[in-house]
């Protein structure tokens, strides 16, 4: 802008951050309730179903790692987005399965993607908000202008970490891997996202377990107080859902899509039943591929562009909930 004394004033220009392209990736064919029974364990698709609304989930075959899936996904993201590796300067990669301790998951990768530009990677960890979580950090990332292209990335192997023996826990959960391209833009994506933990319930949904000197102390087993965990997450949800809201100056009727972390169909019942949203507008995978944790919102975000019902321009609240215990939101312009 040009003052009346000819200085030249620089007026302060806000970038957004918006999703330009999403993609997701399941392993191998689905596994049935029924296939669950024929490998020993003593449950039922009545009692899944009824109690879940998980028909299938996919198993990792034995050697796939957390990043394999990413990888799949974050290619499917990047053509939708039309654009190369090379033009990503950052990956936040939600996972509580990474490949190892450490390097990050994200490290491995941008190497699997072929980046060589030397941009930031690295791992957040916030089990099945995971996603809510990495979207959040990497959109401040965006709007401060220092970096231009994100992945974000939710990607598990929860396969591994299920105790076949527990029927109350191993039929609910799945592998999987969804992605997104987040870019800097002049038009609006991202609207209000929160993020939020307490750690004083760190023991209603757990892997107690780590390795020390060559051994796993603990357990390594996922561990959870189900019935807990569901009023937990349906209060938490909702209040997230208003606070996003309430921030950009919405409410519930202006949302078009409901995307919640894809855990049990009852939890997204109750939430969208808790908000008044119609459930004809929520989004729900998990009868899919049950719950997939940190892959979750990105998977069901992605089956849902796929099929058409999400479509440019719709309002999105996606929600996650999960371990730790964490939870978040994120409302945007998709
Ligand atoms: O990312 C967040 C992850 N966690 C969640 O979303 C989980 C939230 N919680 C839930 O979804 C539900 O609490 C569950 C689906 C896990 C369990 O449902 P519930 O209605 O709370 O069942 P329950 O644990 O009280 O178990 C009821 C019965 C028990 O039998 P008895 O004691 O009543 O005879 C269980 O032994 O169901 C039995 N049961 C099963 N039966 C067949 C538990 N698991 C199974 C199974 N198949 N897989």
């Amino acid at each position: 802008m040009m003052s009346t004394s000819g200085v030249v004033k620089s007026v302060p220009t806000v970038i957004h951050a918006r999703i330009t392209g999403t993609g997701s990736y399941l392993p191998g064919a689905p596994v049935s309730n029924d296939d669950l029974r024929t490998r020993g364990i003593d449950t039922s698709d009545e009692w899944i179903v009824e109690r879940t609304g998980i028909r299938t989930r996919h198993l990792a075959d034995e050697g796939v790692t957390s990043s394999d899936l990413a990888l799949e996904a974050c290619r499917r993201a990047l053509e939708a987005a039309g654009r190369l590796p090379d033009e990503i300067d950052l990956i936040v990669y939600a996972t509580s399965t990474p490949d190892f301790i450490f390097p990050s998951s994200a490290a491995i990768l941008q190497h699997k993607l072929g980046i060589k530009n030397g941009g930031a990677a690295f791992d957040v960890q916030a089990v099945c908000s995971g996603f809510a979580y990495g979207l959040t950090v990497a959109e401040k990332f965006i709007r401060s202008g220092s970096h231009r292209r994100a992945l974000v990335v939710g990607a598990e192997v929860f396969s591994r970490i299920l105790d076949w023996n527990d029927r109350g826990t191993c039929v609910l959960f799945g592998d999987g891997a969804g992605a997104v391209v987040l870019e800097a833009s002049d038009e609006p994506g991202i609207l209000a996202s929160t993020i939020h933990a307490d750690g004083s319930y760190s023991d209603i949904l757990s892997v107690p377990g780590q390795v020390s000197h060559g051994k796993v102390i603990g357990s390594p087993f996922l561990q959870m107080d189900g019935k807990t965990v569901f009023k937990f997450a349906v209060k938490v949800l909702s209040e997230a859902a208003i606070e996003v809201l309430d921030a950009a100056g919405l409410n519930t009727g202006d949302v078009d899509w409901l995307i919640p972390h894809q855990a049990n169909i009852r939890i997204l019942q109750a939430t969208a039943k808790k908000l008044e949203i119609s459930e004809d507008k929520v989004i729900v995978s998990v009868d899919r591929h049950g719950n997939t944790s940190a892959a979750s919102v990105p998977l069901a975000l992605d089956l849902a562009v796929r099929t058409g019902k999400i479509k440019r321009g719709d309002t999105l609240l996606l929600e996650g909930v999960g371990g730790g215990f964490t939870w978040g939101a994120v409302l945007l312009k998709f």
